[in-house]
């Protein structure tokens, strides 16, 4: 089984929460954790379920439902919105035919918020799966949906 595989590979060590839990979750292509996982990971690492679920429902990188491939986070944090000189949800919204939180039905996107990414200077800014994209202008936002749908088809 990919989850025994996965915690074996992790001393049983508290510090290792957050690279276990990404671990698992990057390994699916739904890129979401269940319970029976949390409580696994739980269980491995001798935390209480109630602090690795904390951990989960806190960091936006993770999730509870299956998302589509690409997973879209579009930065909310103070300096991004007031350098939002377009509607960045909005934008995506219409491109994609869904609202934030939403995947798309051939199971290619996922619209989600995200806390700061870091790249304060280069906002609007965004992430697609592991990759984050600053500057976004509505231009940028068709190239990156684009360059995700190719890669698809690839
Ligand atoms: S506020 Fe958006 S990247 Fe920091």
């Amino acid at each position: 089984m990919e989850l025994k595989r996965i915690l074996e590979k992790y001393p049983k060590r508290q510090d290792c929460l957050i690279d276990v839990l990404l671990d698992v979750q990057n390994t699916k292509s739904t890129r979401h954790l269940t319970e029976v996982e949390l409580a696994r990971v739980s269980e491995h690492l001798g935390l209480p379920e109630s602090h690795v679920f904390s951990v989960v429902s806190f960091y936006s990188f993770f999730s509870m439902t299956p998302r589509g491939k690409h997973i879209l986070q579009v930065c909310r944090d103070v300096p991004c919105y007031l350098n939002d000189t377009f509607n960045v949800h909005e934008t995506l919204e219409s491109m994609l035919g869904i609202k934030t939180g939403d995947t798309t039905e051939d199971g290619l996107f996922t619209l989600e918020y995200s806390s700061c990414l870091g790249c304060c200077d280069q906002a609007p800014v965004m992430r697609v799966n592991d990759t984050v994209y600053g500057n976004l202008t509505p231009d940028k936002l068709r190239a990156i949906i684009s360059e995700c749908r190719s890669d698809d088809d690839a």
